[in-house]
């Protein structure tokens, strides 16, 4: 039975690298025999342009079947509708409830950062995606006159929180057997949101003690901004809230060379469901040119094949990647020449060459 897999190309750039990086991940199965049955949804701003649509609900039901889904990006600035991203992107994060998102960075080669000292960062942000600021709750009052009151509710439960923390414990574990530090920090502004955040120092206090194997710390939100970049190799697994893990991945992804080759896997773990994206957005001033990185899609196609079970593609797909990174065969971003297209291209090269000499 192939593995079904919903591709929604999205807007801006995102048809441009998610077409690049379905090429890797054909070439990539066909060697390692994982079978993807890819199946395109017309998603996106067009659609809402053309329909008024933005997630209908029977596409929703065909979604929830699905083996994966594969997105570009959201956000079109001809959309004005504020709740656009939020009916799309964020109600599957919700209602698939994908209540893991993995936002790893890894140094792909020596001088992509912007820091002076730094040689090794390999970090992963395990963002809570199911709750915090996100869900929606508020309201505003009195809209546009001097007396306005705009609400927006930061939601914190016991549930969300426990299973996010145990989660970041679980794979910092994992992470240690194969070598990382083994490390948890924990981020949170419990000094200033002493009601919900105190929960989460309460979670943590409790999941720490029962994993007295891994090193765990915690740190404010402003102070982990700071050390990241102060001393990015002390950081291991950082497990944060929605919106702080929506900030300090991009600041995260910066500091290995940009938002163009980050990835992102947002997951249930328990039912297996999972939608996979690269971290930046549409990108809209480079859409249509050929220029934006596909890397970031490319790599979080191979996070969809590791969650799939395909561990040996994943990592002949991360291998191609570092290779055409220290080569330089990238977009200008990574501080190559290439296009979309030859950046792809680039990776592409790389993995026939471990097919060819694996044959020969
Ligand atoms: P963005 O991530 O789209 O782009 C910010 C900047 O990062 C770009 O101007 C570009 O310089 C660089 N960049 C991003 N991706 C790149 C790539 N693949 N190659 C080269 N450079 C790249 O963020 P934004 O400009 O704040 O947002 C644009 C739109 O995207 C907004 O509508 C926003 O809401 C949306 N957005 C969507 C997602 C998502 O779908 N997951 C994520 C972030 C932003
Ligand atoms: C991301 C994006 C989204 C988020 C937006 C588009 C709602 O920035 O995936 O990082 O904040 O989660
Ligand atoms: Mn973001």
């Amino acid at each position: 039975m192939p593995f079904r897999i919903a591709v929604i190309p999205g807007d801006g750039i995102g048809p441009e690298v998610i077409a690049q990086g379905i090429r890797v991940l054909q070439v990539v199965t066909a060697a390692t025999g994982t079978d993807l049955d890819f199946v395109s949804y017309d998603l996106g701003a067009d659609r809402y342009l053309r329909t008024g649509e933005i997630l209908p609900d029977s596409v929703f039901r065909e979604l929830e079947r699905v083996d994966g889904i594969y997105l570009g990006a959201v956000g079109d600035p001809r959309v004005q509708n504020p709740q656009y991203a939020a009916g799309l992107l964020l109600r599957l994060r919700f209602e698939l409830d994908l209540w893991v998102n993995l936002r790893p960075s890894r140094l792909l080669a020596p001088g992509l950062t912007p820091l002076r000292d730094a040689t090794s960062i390999d970090l992963v942000v395990v963002r809570e995606n199911t709750e915090g600021a996100y869900v929606g709750i508020g309201g505003q009052f009195k809209r546009g006159t001097p007396d306005e009151i705009a609400i927006q509710e930061d939601v914190n439960t016991r549930k969300g929180v426990e299973r996010i923390v145990r989660y970041a414990f679980g794979l910092a574990q994992q992470r240690k057997m194969a070598g990382h530090q083994g490390r948890v920090t924990m981020v949170d502004k419990s000094n200033a949101l002493y009601h919900a955040h105190d929960l989460w120092q309460r979670v943590f206090a409790l999941e720490r003690q029962a994993a007295s194997d891994l090193e765990a710390e915690h740190l404010f939100v402003d102070a982990a901004a700071m050390q990241l970049v102060k001393d990015p190799g002390r950081f291991d697994v950082v497990v944060t809230s929605n919106m702080f893990g929506d900030i300090l991945s991009d600041l995260a992804s910066e500091l290995v060379g940009g938002l163009g080759q980050a990835p992102s896997a947002n997951i249930n773990p328990d039912n297996r469901r999972g939608l996979f994206e690269p971290v930046h957005g549409s990108a809209p001033k480079h859409a249509g040119k050929g220029i934006a990185n596909p890397v970031g899609a490319i790599l979080a196609g191979a996070m969809m094949l590791r969650h799939l079970g395909d561990v040996a593609g994943a990592l002949q797909i991360e291998a191609a990647v570092m290779s055409a990174a220290r080569d330089r065969r990238t977009t200008r971003d990574l501080g190559g020449t290439l296009t979309t297209t030859a950046a792809a291209e680039a990776v592409l090269e790389r993995l026939e060459r471990v097919e060819s000499s694996r044959a020969s």
